[in-house]
């Protein structure tokens, strides 16, 4: 980006990503411009056949899923999971060069921005990864090696509250609402484009080491998405265990679990006065169509414009668009 694209996202935003943000020309997406250092060494990781990954445009149920895939492929040992935060057990990917700036205030030290690639290089299998980035920008050995890629997608205006919760709480954002919501339909947010993000997996989706699924059928049916990723992970599980995951993923459980609540972040962001949000949880709603408490009838009409826009330049047929 020039600077003063740079200089007007940052207003917006009500923050600066260290060095700024970066586009790509290609395919429009933005990122923090720290991604630039790490981008090949992206594309060229070494995936392995045994990987499990979680890929997911933020705010989709990346958490959720996580927890439910990571439980099914550990025998679900609940003891363990209760133990090791779940960051720790499902890595986040591209994480150091996304946020950089975040950990040196979490930790009061300068962390590798390929820490976490570095970690998941030397890591004994199978591995388990969570990342938001677009198909493009994901290793090129993904798709040779194939490994089991499990693909969240969400309501998109539940994904945009949701967001904008995230972004005040965890980078200090402070900009209103509509200002952010504005952002996001024009792609000024980090990780958009939002539609081509999905559209891409959605194409793959009948590949048989693709599963994609979505928040609101995790909402509506959760034994079985829970029943349905067991299949594709080659899990057996009775119809006992089912339930019990189910109350375990339950978001009131989730809620209150310190190893995947987020909770060892949010509290030392508060305190050191990052976050511009003092109530605001990870967990926040946890519920569908919760975008109608915060966003105008105006506004979601206007992010319907944009949907119809981005699939038509993405080639998609539209059926129905709520
Ligand atoms: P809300 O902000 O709408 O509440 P991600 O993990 O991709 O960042 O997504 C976070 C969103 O998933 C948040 O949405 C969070 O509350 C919701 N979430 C996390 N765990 C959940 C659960 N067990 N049940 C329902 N929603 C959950």
């Amino acid at each position: 980006l020039v600077d003063d694209d740079n200089e007007r996202l940052s207003k917006d935003c009500g923050y600066m990503y260290g060095k700024g943000f970066v586009r790509s020309q290609s395919d429009g997406l933005l990122m923090p411009a720290e991604f630039v250092e790490v981008a090949q060494k992206v594309q060229d990781f070494e995936v392995r056949p045994d990987d499990i990954w979680v890929v997911t445009f933020p705010k989709c149920g990346t958490t959720w899923t996580q927890e439910m895939v990571w439980l099914l492929k550990n025998d679900l040992n609940y003891e363990e999971a209760k133990k090791v935060p779940l960051v720790e057990r499902f890595p986040f990917f591209e994480v150091t060069s996304l946020a950089s700036k975040f950990f040196e205030v979490l930790t009061d030290d300068k962390v590798p921005l390929d820490a976490s690639l570095i970690d998941l290089e030397k890591a004994s299998g199978p591995r388990f990864i969570k990342t938001h980035l677009p198909m493009k920008f994901l290793p090129k050995a993904l798709w040779t090696v194939k490994p089991k890629i499990i693909y969240v997608a969400r309501e998109t205006k539940d994904v945009i509250v949701s967001y904008f919760h995230h972004q005040r709480l965890m980078v200090g954002y402070t900009a209103d609402f509509e200002t952010f919501c504005r952002s996001f339909m024009n792609d000024e947010v980090l990780y958009s484009p939002f539609w081509p993000h999905v559209l891409d997996f959605w194409k793959l989706r009948s590949e048989p080491n693709i599963l994609f699924i979505t928040y609101e059928e995790m909402q509506k049916d959760l034994a079985g998405i829970v029943n349905k990723t067991a299949d594709f992970l080659e899990v057996q599980i009775s119809d006992e265990e089912s339930q019990n995951l189910c109350n375990h993923l339950s978001f009131k459980e989730m809620k209150g679990n310190k190893s995947v609540n987020f909770e060892i972040y949010s509290d030392v962001l508060r305190e050191k006065k990052v976050s511009s949000d003092e109530n605001c949880n990870f967990m926040r709603k946890g519920k569908a169509g919760s975008w109608r408490e915060q966003m105008s009838e105006s506004l979601a009409v206007e992010q319907r414009c944009t949907v119809h826009r981005a699939a038509l330049l993405c080639g998609a047929k539209m059926e129905k668009v709520e």
